[in-house]
């Protein structure tokens, strides 16, 4: 069954946690170039969040994020509260054998259980035909795609690239509740991952960039690096060279000051 009446409209759904900015809008344009119908979500999931201080420190501004979902023509906007998605603290608990255990999933233990429950329920509730995701966030992709693969969701999950300020810093929500200093410091994640892309094409080892690039960022201050990885895109497993068979991508996480960034970039 189709919500939304009898003629089969095609259905695009970009989840987000609000606090909007153009990378969420780049998926709300997918969406609307790809579909009939879009729907945007807004809620920031509680089960996802690792610290009670980081939920309640997550940026809020429904009301520009209305103002900005209504003039991109989105058809419709769900907000529901924490109730509504969480009747009752739930006892299912998705995991990921090994996709949940590195880089985000080892720093954030139990985030991508929190992320896939949220996703399940929301593919269940809209029922889409395509749902939209930010390259920004690649390690969330590869499980969102496990997700549908083992529960056999009816749903396409496209991939949007990371949208980038001028200097290359990712848009992310996060970066509003970065100070003056910390804001022009935090491009160094993507100098990094310019600088380590360029090395391992240039045939440099990835130990020695990897080392190269840790020493560069630690002599920053206000940065402090959580993880540099080579990985394999399609299981998310670590890698240690280029294999231009498949493909990979370099992926960082820091903290600036308080805030904690991550970026990728892809290599081929
Ligand atoms: P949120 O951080 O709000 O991001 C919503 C979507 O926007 C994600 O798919 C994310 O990858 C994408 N996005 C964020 N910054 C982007 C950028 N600079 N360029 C392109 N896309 C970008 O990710 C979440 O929310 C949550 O985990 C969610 C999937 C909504 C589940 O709660």
């Amino acid at each position: 069954m189709r919500p939304f009446g009898g003629a089969k409209k095609r259905i695009g759904l970009v989840p987000t946690m609000g606090a909007l900015h153009d990378g969420h809008m780049a998926l709300v344009r997918n969406s609307k170039a790809q579909n009939d119908l879009t729907v945007v979500t807004i809620f920031v999931n509680p089960t996802q969040f690792n610290t009670t201080e980081d939920l309640n420190n997550y940026p809020k501004s429904l009301d520009d994020d209305l103002a900005l979902l209504g003039s991109a023509g989105v058809d419709i906007v769900f907000v529901p509260e924490v109730e509504e998605m969480y009747p009752h603290s739930a006892k299912v608990s998705i995991h990921f054998s090994g996709l949940d255990e590195i880089l985000e999933g080892k720093y954030r233990p139990g985030h991508f259980s929190g992320v896939a429950l949220i996703v399940a329920k929301l593919f269940h509730l809209v029922l889409p035909d395509t749902a939209y995701f930010g390259q920004k966030d690649l390690q969330q992709v590869s499980v969102i795609k496990q997700l549908v693969a083992d529960l056999h969701f009816d749903v396409e999950i496209i991939t949007v690239p990371s949208v980038r300020e001028k200097d290359g810093l990712a848009l992310s929500s996060r970066n509003r509740r970065l100070s003056a200093s910390e804001r022009a410091e935090a491009v160094i994640l993507y100098q990094i991952l310019a600088f380590a892309k360029t090395e391992l094409l240039d045939g440099a080892s990835w130990f020695d960039i990897k080392v190269k690039a840790t020493s560069i960022i630690s002599q920053n201050n206000l940065v402090r690096i959580e993880y540099l990885e080579l990985v394999n895109c399609q299981d998310f497993t670590l890698a240690s060279e280029v294999d231009s068979e498949i493909p990979q991508a370099i992926c960082v996480a820091a903290y600036v000051g308080e805030i904690r960034l991550i970026d990728n970039v892809l290599l081929t």
